[in-house]
């Protein structure tokens, strides 16, 4: 098989991708935290290679005494982070490599949250059980079914609950993933949403990665019943020198990397899907 059958772009459905990320991110969880522990921070919450920190945009709102679920958590900094401003976290992720990190810092830190091994798209957890869901980067670029991600969500958010999240700026898939000159030139459709994968020698994927277009993720979200309060870009700071992947003061400079959806679940909806089940529709407009 050439190199070039080894990277491509073709459709996965959920049960291919989320062995291969699974996969992946075990076997990648210890270069992830090499390379960007110290950034992320043992007890911290950023958004994004941009720096963003939770402690500066209060995009959660008040976490004290709320439940809050962390989605793709990784080493869970955020979730431990939560827990310091008297928050009540659970933290998720698929791959177990990335929660021994998560249960290694619990022991260094001693701020120990409940860790959860799941699927985002299978949440263990009760209709209605948490205030407040948020993720940076975890769990939704990798699945296929992003739409019924957000339904999960949606399942385990009490009413007026919110869900916060951030993910690649939907602009960055025109251009290559380089940091440098190569990344300023657009290469690849915005509209094109096959999804970005590598594979063994047996065309087996061992890394997918799904584009979806500003107007794809707000559409999933108005139809999983969530209202969007904002859309944050976050824009590169002065001074900020540290690269990570494509994202460079280069190009932040340009153009943003990173989106930041601010959504709630209205207070009095309906869980997703019982608006067409009792006939009625558009639960996210009439509620609130
Ligand atoms: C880019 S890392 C982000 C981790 C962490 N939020 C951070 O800021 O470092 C993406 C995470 O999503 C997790 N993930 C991928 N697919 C997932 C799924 N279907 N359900 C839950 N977690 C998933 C990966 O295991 C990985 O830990």
């Amino acid at each position: 098989m050439d190199d070039d059958e080894r990277v491509l772009r073709r459709r996965v459905g959920d049960t291919e991708a989320r062995r291969a990320n699974r996969g992946w991110w075990d076997a990648d969880a210890d270069d992830y935290q090499a390379e960007h522990g110290a950034f992320l921070g043992e007890v911290d919450f950023r958004w994004c290679p941009e720096g963003l920190r939770e402690s500066e945009a209060r995009l959660l709102g008040d976490v004290a005494g709320r439940r809050v679920l962390e989605v793709g958590c990784g080493a869970a900094s955020c979730a431990r982070w939560l827990a310091t401003q008297g928050a009540s976290p659970v933290a998720f992720d698929l791959s177990a490599g990335m929660l021994r990190h998560a249960a290694r810092a619990a022991g260094t830190t001693g701020v120990r949250v409940p860790l959860v091994q799941a699927d985002a798209l299978a949440l263990p957890f009760a209709e209605a059980s948490f205030d407040i869901a948020c993720t940076a980067f975890g769990a939704i670029p990798f699945v296929d079914d992003s739409a019924a991600l957000m339904a999960e969500v949606h399942r385990v958010l009490r009413p007026g609950g919110r869900w916060v999240f951030s993910v690649t700026h939907p602009m960055r898939w025109v251009f290559l993933d380089d940091p440098g000159e190569g990344g300023l030139t657009a290469v690849h459709s915005y509209f094109d949403r096959s999804p970005y994968v590598e594979q063994d020698e047996r065309g087996v994927a061992s890394y997918v990665e799904q584009h979806r277009t500003l107007g794809d993720r707000i559409r999933e979200l108005i139809d999983a019943g969530f209202r969007l309060l904002d859309l944050v870009e976050p824009e590169w700071p002065a001074g900020h020198r540290e690269t990570w992947g494509q994202w460079s003061p280069l190009r932040g400079r340009l153009f943003p990397g990173t989106a930041i959806f601010v959504t709630e679940k209205p207070a009095g909806s309906y869980p997703a899907g019982a608006a067409h089940r009792s006939g009625r529709a558009g639960t996210a407009s009439e509620s609130g």
